[in-house]
């Protein structure tokens, strides 16, 4: 589906530096504000909006987030030195607003209702054969099965385009008016994209947080010592009741929408048919599936369930619906429930099985966590005989002790859970679980962090830190050394020849073959693996150190401020507080990591190995000898032998700019398999297009 352009051509420049930005406003403060500058806050807009859509409704972005941000820089900036051209629809008002101080509670248009559940194929056949008697013979109808997501139903009102209204669903009748909220979710636009929408059209959906976003925000939680969330739901629930709206936004949570009505109505005859236009209004639509008939539902429910564990996303069911209009109208809602959808829940496995013992893993920063160990047992398709217990509050919660018969549960989380203590069967010599007063791998004192939930190792040298923390450094989001494995970094750390991360770049290749099941050449290819590590650059690498609150995304907001480790080590706690995104725990927490000796230690040896610690600077007459510079180029469909973003880097390594969309402004497009349609906009504007080989001889690598 096509995006509504405007029909200004859209800036698409490469990097824009942060001076670059200041350099803008100082010059627009100077002067009136002018055509162009009006113009360009116009595009910035456009752009991001259009980049939010690629995002969330076709999940294909075509920029890192580091060059959304920069959009972003740019337009704040243009913003903030022209406060009286800032409209409430810009994304920068996202979390423009003050905390509230409460909610409103506001009355739906239409009730939102619950939805009646079954849980096997009789049931079903039942809601089936129950619509199809209401209608009498003859009547042709479809279902549709979409996935039933376990998050927050949200109603959001668009008036004209504007967002205007966003409400919980409370008692079905009344709910929160959670507005401000509901604009800090960077999934709902808030304003339609194109035109041609109703006066008054109103969404139902799903609020979600996105597993990965989950994790990556309890994981942070646990090393400030937080409460963790204990499910996506919950998180979801909670930060959605937050006072301020910038909570929201640092949260990362997401949207689909399910419930679609336009004022005035569409002239469709099924709600299918009004999906493709409201995607092309920007929103983003849950998955959907038509059905003929029972059969093929039945399918979907299966195709579903097989799914469910690699999604990003917890559902606990689908959704079946009948999809025409009239056929719903006609069949009508009980008190509670529409008579034409019903859920198909998929069941929570629970087994029982008895807890033989706990032992303690000790993660990479210390944190110790309690792992039960129990009999095996089958549950969603596989057997499990561990579960991590979280910590030690979680223990006595449960009051669970070893030799207790417990139930165990995989419900919307993959990961099993021990849930219940069946104490009726505890028997008389039941172990209680003690927290431990030493590490259980270094044996040095254990204490509590100041939270008091959490259980920590405080020694640096212990050896499951050390495993842990190399792992983490090798790890594919890091410093990507596939073959560094579990395995191998096990003996190289049990073999003391590894006590340190930075101990890798000294290793040599008689160590490494000596390990077992590492042959002459295993340990060549492990050495050259280790060699390209160098070149990630310094943002992977300062992620890859471990510094606490110093994850991927903040690393890069920290390196694309400095460009390299030594500026940043440099950089007082009040300058790095001044960053966006960094507050002052980060800002801390990486001030008190450079002033360390063992953080100094650490720098030192990278260095000194040739770790790459800066960003790339070329002498300007080098830059000027590049191939591609002054050109722009554009990169569409799956280019041999590069991933996007590798072909993106070559570009502009080649001295050349890479744009997202073509334009007149465009040299020349590389056209690899599948391209889309930005080869069919270069023929139109007839801009140059080429293919992988000619891009090669042209950025000299032929
Ligand atoms: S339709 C009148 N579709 O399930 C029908 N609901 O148990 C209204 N939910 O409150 C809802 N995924 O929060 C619908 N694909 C989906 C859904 C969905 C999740 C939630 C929604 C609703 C609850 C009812």
């Amino acid at each position: 589906m096509a995006y509504p352009r405007s029909s200004q051509p859209l800036f698409a420049g490469a990097g824009v530096s942060r001076q670059y930005v200041i350099s803008i406003v100082k010059c627009y403060k100077g002067s009136r504000m002018s055509d162009a500058e009006k113009k360009r806050i116009q595009q910035l807009r456009e752009e991001i909006r259009r980049h939010d859509w690629l995002y969330y409704v076709q999940a294909s972005p075509e920029i890192s987030d580091r060059r959304y941000d920069e959009l972003m820089d740019e337009l704040k900036a243009l913003e903030a030195a022209n406060p009286e051209l800032i409209t409430p629809d810009s994304p920068t008002q996202r979390v423009g607003g003050e905390p509230v101080g409460g909610f409103e509670t506001v009355e739906h248009a239409e009730a939102m209702l619950s939805i009646d559940n079954t849980y096997n194929a009789d049931e079903l056949r039942a809601f089936d054969a129950r619509i199809r008697k209401v209608l009498g013979q003859g009547v042709a109808f479809h279902y549709v099965v979409e996935p039933k997501i376990d998050g927050v139903a949200v109603s959001l009102l668009y008036e004209d385009g504007t967002l205007t209204l966003a409400a919980t669903r409370g008692d079905g009748r009344r709910g929160d008016n959670i507005t401000a909220n509901t604009k800090a979710i960077r999934a709902i636009p808030l304003c339609l994209h194109g035109g041609g929408f109703p006066a008054r059209l109103f969404v139902t959906g799903e609020i979600y947080w996105p597993r990965k976003e989950f994790d990556a925000c309890n994981e942070r939680r646990a090393a400030e010592g937080l409460e963790m969330f204990k499910n996506p739901r919950n998180g979801t629930a909670g930060t959605l009741k937050q006072l301020d709206p910038k909570v929201v936004a640092e949260r990362r949570l997401d949207f689909r929408a399910y419930g679609f009505r336009a004022e005035p109505e569409w002239q469709v005859e099924r709600v299918t048919q009004v999906v493709n236009k409201v995607k092309g209004f920007g929103i983003p639509v849950n998955e959907m599936t038509p059905c003929g008939g029972l059969d093929e539902v039945n399918a979907e429910i299966d195709r579903w369930s097989r799914r469910r564990a690699e999604l990003d996303y917890e559902i606990d069911g689908v959704v079946i619906k009948v999809d025409e209009i009239a056929i719903r109208e006609a069949l009508g809602r009980t008190s509670r429930y529409p008579r034409w959808c019903i859920a198909y829940k998929y069941e929570t496995e629970r087994a029982e099985t008895v807890l033989r013992s706990v032992d303690f893993q000790v993660g990479r920063l210390g944190t110790i966590t309690p792992v039960a160990h129990f009999d095996p047992v089958a549950l969603g398709g596989t057997t499990v005989s561990s579960a991590s217990l979280h910590n030690f509050d979680q223990v006595e919660r449960l009051d669970l002790r070893v030799g207790d018969t417990v139930m165990v549960e995989k419900a919307g989380e993959i990961i099993p859970q021990v849930v219940e203590v069946l104490r009726e069967s505890r028997p008389g010599d039941a172990q209680p679980i003690a927290p431990p007063q030493t590490c259980p791998a270094c044996g040095a004192k254990t204490s509590r962090d100041a939270g008091g939930v959490y259980l920590r190792c405080v020694n640096p040298e212990c050896s499951a830190q050390i495993r842990e923390r190399l792992r983490f450094f090798a790890g594919r989001d890091q410093m990507d050394i596939d073959t560094l494995g579990p395995a191998v970094i096990d003996q190289l750390v049990t073999r003391g020849l590894v006590k340190h991360f930075a101990d890798i770049y000294a290793l040599r290749k008689e160590e490494i073959a000596g390990l077992e099941r590492m042959g002459e050449k295993s340990a060549e290819n492990l050495l050259a693996a280790i060699e390209e590590s160098k070149s990630r650059g310094p943002a992977r690498l300062l992620a890859a150190m471990g510094i606490r609150h110093v994850g991927g995304r903040v690393a890069e907001v920290l390196i694309g401020h400095y460009e390299g480790i030594d500026a940043l080590a440099a950089a007082s706690q009040e300058e790095l507080t001044e960053i966006d995104e960094v507050g002052p725990v980060i800002a801390a927490t990486v001030c008190e990591f450079f002033a360390s000796d063992a953080g100094r230690e650490t720098i030192a040896r990278l260095k000194n190995a040739g770790v790459k610690m800066s960003v790339e600077k070329r002498r300007q007459a080098d830059e000027a000898n590049l191939p591609l510079v002054g050109k722009t180029v554009v990169v569409t469909g799956t280019l041999e032998g590069f991933s996007r973003r590798e072909a993106q880097d070559a570009i502009k390594m080649a001295g050349g700019k890479v744009a997202s969309s073509v334009s007149k402004k465009t040299d020349f497009v590389v056209a690899g398999d599948n391209p889309g349609s930005k080869a069919k906009t270069a023929r139109e504007l007839g801009v140059e297009t080429i293919d992988c080989q000619e891009f090669l001889k042209r950025i000299g690598r032929s």
